[in-house]
């Protein structure tokens, strides 16, 4: 995975679901000389991007290693041989206990396959870390600011700063997410020394989404 990184959340929103979704794929492409930014699509709409924007394509959760009985289920193996490259997984908004991160993170280390695993404090992190799990980054995410506007970087400076030095202990890189609504908020973000943010509702829900991502991109 290349930092600094925005990664755009769309959730289920209703504005980035279906054919909503395109148009954010266009404009992460059309900002790639700016910095990287990548893009997490309903889990339903996740295979019509693979191929033309599979650089770009961060699918919103695994939660199975590999194929069987699991009805329901996003399995890590089949996302691999559909071509797909990276995930967020354990967001606040779908967490799983700990012991399955592990067993998907040691199945995706034979691939080329790389995780974002989102966390909800320090604590959360610190005991992944403790299991052995080493993702291609940490996103840490207070869940009270999620959605709420109010960006991680300005009213919990301490969490990031704290999450990026635990990361560092191993040398794991760090994001931070929740509330993220300005370039300024992204710039806050990279002085505490994170590698990248996560934003969802400014951008997806924004009447002028490229105007947004293009200050936030500029901004890392
Ligand atoms: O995954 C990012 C997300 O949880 C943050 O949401 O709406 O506060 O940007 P939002």
């Amino acid at each position: 995975m290349k930092f600094p990184v925005l990664i755009v959340n769309l959730k289920n929103y209703r504005e980035s679901s279906g054919s909503n979704a395109d148009r954010f794929f266009e404009y992460a492409r059309s900002l790639s000389s700016i910095n990287n930014v990548m893009v997490a699509p309903p889990i339903l709409d996740t295979l019509r991007y693979v191929g033309e924007y599979s650089d770009i394509l961060i699918a919103q959760s695994v939660d199975v290693p590999g194929y069987g009985s699991y009805t329901g289920h996003v399995p890590l193996v089949r996302l691999v041989d559909e071509g797909l490259r990276y995930s967020l997984i354990n967001h606040s908004e779908y967490k799983l206990p700990h012991e399955t991160i592990k067993k998907i993170l040691d199945e995706a280390s034979q691939y080329d396959f790389e995780f974002v695993v989102c966390v909800d404090s320090i604590d959360e992190m610190k005991r992944l870390l403790e299991m052995d799990v080493y993702p291609a980054a940490y996103a840490i995410e207070p869940p009270e600011l999620i959605g709420s506007g109010r960006s991680v970087s300005k009213y919990k400076p301490q969490v990031v700063s704290d999450a990026v030095d635990l990361g560092k202990e191993y040398g794991v890189p760090v994001l931070c997410g929740a509330g993220v609504s300005t370039g300024e908020d992204v710039t806050a973000a990279s002085k505490l020394g994170a590698v990248g943010v996560l934003v969802a509702s400014a951008i997806a829900k924004s009447p002028e989404p490229l105007k947004v991502m293009e200050d936030m991109a500029r901004n890392l």
